[in-house]
């Protein structure tokens, strides 16, 4: 059976109060109104940008669609890590942004010291400072408002305060690149939208309650990241990654979705509106996440509350969309808040879009119980679990950069 292209508009999309009940997970395969997918054209070109529509009006908000991009560098490159790496630091600007205090994004990129070398390179967004990353003077500082009150402690939201979270010496030992901006940049992570990106963009698609909340903005920063590694002649253009942790998970997940030039997924410890599927989810639930934070989403998807099976997708879903590039979902067991039983299901479900559009998938049952990740044990969609509370450390970049290696092996 053929079916017509034919993208949803944002005008055709029904009220929550009309949405079908459905219990159970919605089927990769069936387009909102019914209509079966049933080859890859179909999948690509009516399914999946019917379930960017989907996620964008009713979850994380439509972001802004055309905008031009300058770069100039904040800093000349010069050398850290004892000469191993180089660390470039770039301002990504909006030329279209007339206003004095239109928002700057201050990029960190640390490369292997390689100059005839293309690096792949992970991209991320962290909570309190590029400085965070290593202590070395080089890196700048840049004021800003609402800083999290986590990086007001001076143990947190010091110079290489974050060091053995990034391991940004262990990742360029292994030749990975790392790039990353401080949320502020984009969004302080408060329910506040006169500061950050949201009040200079005004060109935005869909009713105002279906607009970016702060986890698409932040996402949205990461692709004008990506729009800049890319100029990068020293970033290897086939092997940008997106990672994050938590509710930056979230933002990695959704920024993998929505971007076909992001190569590779992992989202760290993610959660509810990140890899845990919000129906039956024992953990955080949908009303949860939207009465303590409710900027990370639109005003839309509050009405799901205590009303998740009118979704009209699931987070199985999102991890649809980044197929067929690879995905590994890292979670700690002893992390008791962000559901990896819900991811797995999740991973299992979206596995079969995967087989379908010809990516190896899941290997076995999809989980790796720490250690290496090898060919053995991996196909290109994972869960990687270690026996830890809710952190980023040494031994999830082992299993991370293995699983990268594996991927991008023949780029
Ligand atoms: C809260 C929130 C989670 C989120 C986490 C984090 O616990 O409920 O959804 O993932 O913060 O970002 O650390």
């Amino acid at each position: 059976m053929s079916i017509d292209s034919q993208i949803t508009s944002a005008g055709d999309l029904p009220p929550v109060s009309e949405l079908p009940v459905q219990k159970e997970l919605p089927d990769p395969f069936v387009t909102l109104d019914g209509r079966k997918i049933t080859t890859p054209e179909e999948w690509n070109e009516i399914r999946r940008p019917e379930l960017l529509e989907l996620f964008s009006h009713y979850m994380y908000g439509y972001s802004p669609e055309e905008v031009e991009v300058k770069f100039t560098e904040d800093a000349p490159p010069t050398e850290v890590l004892n000469g191993k790496a180089i660390l470039k630091q770039i301002a990504i600007s909006f030329p279209q942004l007339k206003s004095e205090n239109a928002p700057q994004i201050h990029l960190a990129l640390f490369l292997p010291n390689q100059p005839d070398h293309k690096s792949p390179v992970f991209l991320a967004v962290n909570k309190c400072g590029n400085h965070t990353v290593i202590p070395d003077e080089a890196i700048l500082t840049f004021p800003t408002t609402n800083l999290h009150s986590y990086c007001d402690n001076p143990e947190k939201g010091d110079r290489g305060a974050q060091l053995d979270y990034w391991c940004l010496e262990y990742l360029i030992d292994r030749g990975y690149g790392f790039a990353t901006c401080h949320v502020n940049n984009i969004d302080p992570d408060t329910n506040d939208f006169t500061d950050g990106v949201h009040p200079h963009f005004k060109d935005i698609k869909g009713p105002v309650e279906s607009h970016w909340g702060t986890i698409a903005a932040w996402a949205w920063g990461l692709h004008r990241c990506v729009d800049y590694l890319l100029t990068d002649e020293q970033v290897n253009p086939e092997c940008i990654a997106v990672t994050g942790h938590s509710r930056r998970g979230k933002t990695a997940l959704w920024a993998a979705a929505t971007d076909e030039r992001i190569a590779l997924c992992i989202p760290h410890q993610s959660g509810t509106g990140g890899m845990a599927l919000s129906r039956n989810n024992d953990q955080e639930t949908v009303k949860r996440i939207n009465d303590v934070f409710p900027h990370w989403f639109n005003d839309t998807f509050t009405q799901f509350n205590d009303n998740e099976a009118q979704i009209p997708f699931d987070q199985h879903l999102l991890v649809a969309l980044v197929a067929p590039r690879p995905l590994m979902e890292t979670s700690g067991l002893k992390d008791v808040w962000a559901n990896y039983d819900s991811s797995i299901k999740g991973i299992r479900e979206a596995d079969q879009v995967y087989k379908f559009l010809g990516a190896e998938g899941i290997k076995g049952d999809g989980i790796i119980n720490g250690g290496p990740v090898t060919a053995e044990n991996v196909g290109n969609l994972a869960q990687y679990r270690l026996d830890t509370k809710h952190v980023l450390e040494l031994d999830y970049w082992k299993g991370i950069l293995d699983f990268a290696d594996l991927q991008f092996k023949t780029k």
